[in-house]
């Protein structure tokens, strides 16, 4: 990747140099030349509830608390939000831990896991993501750092009995994966997979860590992703919809008795995690999707036949893979550069799609924006 020539001090690299988003609302970035562009991605499941929503903005807007408190202080939001993440996830977890995101939220987790099983070793999924760390990149692809095994997909009774392999000789802390692989093309794992999977880490004293950090907040269609297979994780790492962007904030919730493990050796720690208006954001926005949950729910099974439906009937120039939970969506070609060709003209076309693709609109869209995006991804190939 080449760095972006117009930017003479900012390292990122960006595309569409010459397009500076200068605006948001519900469905819609605009840019400074007031042109409009339909957002399928939302950030990669981070608009859940589409962006500026109302009630966020008015109460970051009104926040009248401290400008910072430090971790070591007192601070009521801070617990307010943590009974609100317990209450609404699945399972025991209760205790919960203060990132800034979602790498530092799967960092806690793996300095959890080792803690409280004496253990080193993790599985993962192969080639899938669960951040930007040394150790988070370790989890997914070869590292000179970890020596951290991996399940291949398909997730079926293959890799199960890979897992199990893996697991026998009770050495393993945990197994980490997310709950519908959103970095593996929208990857459904099979019940059986998820069943059996749950089984052998309790056979095994092994972890189950749910990286719920983009399937959260209902983008699967349920609330949390793990409920579609009645999971009950140790430890479940959050972020991205937990805010709806409107601020910086990952969580990792646990166990009381995982908790436990982390009160005796090294703690972690968070300058920034859960900052004061974060919390603000994420508890209205939390508060928002809950009240509203019955109508987005019917919303996004709506969404998902009509999306499928149109994707099915689109005359693509080669027969692409399609998967989808939810208003997670991916539509899969042999070859991706045809698949960058079509993320790129629709762009040009006003409608911002992965180069994948995969596409995760906002859980409240309404239907003559999404016919409208699809109308524009059909005029895109
Ligand atoms: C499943 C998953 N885990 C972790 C992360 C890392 O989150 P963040 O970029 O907030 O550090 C991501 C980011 O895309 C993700 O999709």
């Amino acid at each position: 990747m080449e760095p972006s020539p117009s930017h003479e001090y900012f390292g990122s690299v960006t595309s569409n140099e010459d397009i500076e988003f200068k605006h948001s609302k519900d469905s819609y970035l605009i840019d400074q030349r007031g042109k409009k562009y339909i957002d399928f991605t939302m950030g990669w499941c981070v608009g859940n509830i589409g962006w500026n929503n109302k009630e966020v903005v008015k109460a970051i807007k009104g926040f009248d608390g401290p400008t910072y408190v430090s971790p070591h202080l007192e601070y009521k939001p801070w617990e307010e939000l943590s009974e609100l993440l317990a209450e609404m996830t699945p399972g025991k977890l209760k205790k919960c831990f203060r990132a800034t995101g979602g790498t530092e939220a799967v960092e806690i987790a793996l300095q959890a896991a080792m803690a409280y099983t004496g253990r080193k070793k993790i599985i993962a999924i192969d080639d899938a993501y669960h951040g930007n760390s040394i150790a988070t990149w370790a989890l997914v692809s070869d590292s000179p750092f970890f020596n951290w095994k991996r399940i291949k997909p398909p997730l079926n009774e293959h890799a199960l009995k890979t897992l199990e392999n893996l697991l026998k000789d009770n050495d393993v802390a945990a197994f980490i994966m997310e709950p519908v692989v959103l970095n593996l093309d929208v990857l459904v794992p099979d019940q059986k997979f998820m069943k059996g999977m749950q089984e052998l880490c309790k056979k095994h004293g092994t972890l189950i860590i749910m990286d719920e950090v983009a399937t959260g907040f209902g983008r699967t269609g349920k609330m949390f992703a793990s409920d579609h297979f009645n999971i009950e994780p140790d430890i479940m790492c959050l972020a991205k919809g937990i805010t709806g962007g409107a601020a910086a904030l990952g969580a990792t919730i646990m166990t009381e008795q995982v908790a436990k493990a982390l009160y005796h050796g090294q703690f972690p720690y968070s300058t920034y995690g859960w900052h004061p208006l974060s919390v603000e954001a994420a508890l209205t926005n939390i508060r928002y999707l809950q009240r509203n949950w019955g109508e987005l729910e019917e919303n996004i099974f709506i969404m998902n036949e009509y999306f499928m439906q149109r994707l099915s009937l689109m005359d693509f120039r080669v027969r692409p893979k399609i998967s989808s939970m939810g208003l997670a969506i991916h539509v899969g070609f042999e070859q991706p550069k045809y698949a960058r060709e079509i993320s790129q003209k629709a762009f040009e076309n006003g409608l911002i799609i992965s180069q994948g693709i995969s596409m995760y609109p906002a859980l409240n869209i309404d239907f003559e924006t999404a016919k409208e995006g699809l109308d524009l991804l059909e005029k895109s190939f």
